[in-house]
C-alpha cells in the first residue's frame, strides 16, 4: 500500500515521516495540448490555509456541554494534524451560549503549538478583556452585514454593532493582539433574503477603517451563498482590499459548500473556515446548520494537489471522538467512507457473487 493508499486514521501509528504527506499529487495532473493544466482546479502545491472553527462554531451549537478536557484535547488534537488558526472558543454572555462558558479554562490549558494562531470571538469589551487575559492571539469580533441578523445575534443596530467593536478592537490594539472581523450574512440573510453585495462591501471598508482589523471574513451564516456568487463577491473583495486578509466561511446548508470553497480559491482566497466533523451553526440565525466539513476539504484539496498542511489521517483520528463527544453522528461524509482509496479486501464469496449477478444478466 504506498502512501495515496493509506485510509484516514492510521496516520498516527507511524512515526511523522512516515505519514501521508500533506500534499498529494493530483491523479489526474495531465498537461493538455501546450502544458496547460488538464483543468482550472490544478493546486499545483498552492498553499491553502484551513482555518479551524469547530471548538467555536461547532460546540456552541451543540445540545450537549461538552467537557472542558475534552474540548481541550480537541484542540490539542487539531492543532497536531496542522490547523493553521484555530477559533478555540467565544467569550461572550453564558446566558446566551452556555456551551462555551467555560472558555478562560479551555484557553489556558491548551497545548500552544508554534505557528498555530489561537483566536476566539468575542461581542464586546468586556469579552475582549477576558480574551486578551487568556492570551489569545487573535480576537474575532463579529457583525452582521444583514441589520435583521444583527438586532437578532447581538441585540444591537448595525451602527451601535460598529461603534462597539470600534471600543473592543482598541482594547486588543493596546494589549498587541490582532483583530478580525467576522461579517454575518454576507451572502444573504434568512431573514431579509438577499444581502446586496454593495453594502456587503461598504461593511468591508468601514469595519477595518473603523476597527483597525487586518483581516476580514465574510460569513455565509446559513448556507445561502452558491458558486458563481461567491466568485463574484470574493473577486470585487481581492480588488478593492487586496491589504486585508480575506477568509471565506461556508456552512453546507445547502450541499453547495464544497462547491463554494473551490469558486472561492478559483476567485483568489486561500483562507477557509472550517469544522471538524462537520459540526456547526448559529443558535440565533434560523436553520443554520454545519459548517464544511474540514476533513472533507483537506481531503479534496489534497488530492487537487493543493498544499493545506494538514495531516489528514491525524484530523481523521480527532473527527472520530466527536460523536461520544456531541452524543450523535457527525455530517462528515468522509468518516463514513474513508479517503477515496480506503480499499476494501475482495469477498470470500466473489465467485459466487459473480455467478449469481451474471445468471440475472
Ligand atoms: N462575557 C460574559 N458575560 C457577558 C458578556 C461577556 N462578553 N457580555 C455581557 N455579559 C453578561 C452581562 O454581564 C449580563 O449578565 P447578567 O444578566 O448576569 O447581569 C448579561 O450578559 C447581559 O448583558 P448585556 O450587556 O445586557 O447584553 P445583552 O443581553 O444585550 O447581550 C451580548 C449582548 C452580545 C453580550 C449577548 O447577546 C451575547 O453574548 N451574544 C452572543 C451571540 C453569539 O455568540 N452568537 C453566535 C456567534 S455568531
Ligand atoms: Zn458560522
Amino acid at each position: 500500500m504506498n502512501s495515496t493508499q493509506t485510509p484516514p486514521g492510521d496516520g498516527a501509528a507511524r512515526p511523522a515521516a512516515q505519514r501521508p504527506h500533506a500534499v498529494r499529487p493530483a491523479a489526474d495532473a495531465v498537461a493538455g495540448p501546450g502544458g496547460t493544466p488538464a483543468t482550472a482546479f490544478e493546486g499545483r502545491g498552492r498553499r491553502i490555509h484551513l482555518q479551524e472553527v469547530g471548538p467555536r462554531d461547532g460546540l456552541q451549537a451543540e445540545e450537549r456541554f461538552v467537557d472542558t478536557e475534552d474540548k481541550i484535547a480537541l484542540v490539542d488534537a487539531l492543532s497536531t494534524a496542522g490547523l493553521s488558526k484555530i477559533e478555540v472558543s467565544s467569550f461572550v454572555s453564558a446566558a446566551a451560549i452556555p456551551q462555551l462558558r467555560d472558555a478562560e479554562a479551555v484557553l489556558q490549558r491548551i497545548e500552544r503549538r508554534p505557528g498555530t494562531v489561537y483566536s476566539a470571538l468575542v461581542p464586546n469589551p468586556r469579552g475582549a478583556q477576558r480574551a486578551i487575559e487568556s492570551r489569545v492571539d487573535e480576537l474575532n469580533l463579529v457583525m452582521s452585514a444583514s441589520a435583521s441578523h444583527n438586532l437578532a445575534n447581538l441585540r444591537m443596530t448595525q451602527a451601535q454593532s460598529l461603534a462597539a467593536l470600534a471600543q473592543t478592537a482598541a482594547l486588543a490594539c493596546a494589549a498587541g493582539v490582532a483583530v478580525n472581523v467576522s461579517l454575518s450574512c454576507s451572502f444573504g440573510c434568512p431573514m431579509e433574503g438577499e444581502v446586496p453585495p454593495e453594502a456587503v462591501l461598504a461593511w468591508c471598508e468601514r469595519c477595518p477603517g473603523e476597527t483597525g482589523a487586518s483581516g476580514l471574513t465574510l460569513c455565509d451564516t446559513t448556507g445561502m451563498a452558491y458558486p458563481t456568487q461567491v466568485v463574484r463577491l470574493t473577486r470585487a473583495f481581492l480588488e478593492r482590499f487586496g491589504g486585508i486578509e480575506l477568509t471565506l466561511h461556508f456552512h453546507n446548508t445547502r450541499g453547495m459548500g464544497l462547491a463554494n470553497v473551490l469558486a472561492g480559491i478559483e476567485a483568489g482566497a486561500d483562507r477557509f473556515d472550517a469544522s471538524v466533523g462537520g459540526l456547526g451553526g448559529c443558535p440565533y440565525a434560523p436553520g443554520a446548520t454545519g459548517n464544511v466539513c474540514t476533513e472533507e476539504i483537506a481531503h479534496a484539496l489534497q488530492w487537487m494537489g493543493y498544499d493545506t498542511g494538514v495531516d489528514l489521517a491525524l484530523l481523521v483520528q480527532a473527527s472520530r471522538r466527536l460523536p461520544t463527544l456531541v452524543g450523535h453522528e457527525v455530517p462528515s461524509q468522509l468518516l463514513k467512507a474513508g479517503d477515496r482509496l480506503a480499499l476494501h479486501p475482495l469477498p470470500a464469496d466473489f465467485e459466487q457473487i459473480r455467478a449469481r449477478a451474471m445468471a440475472r444478466g
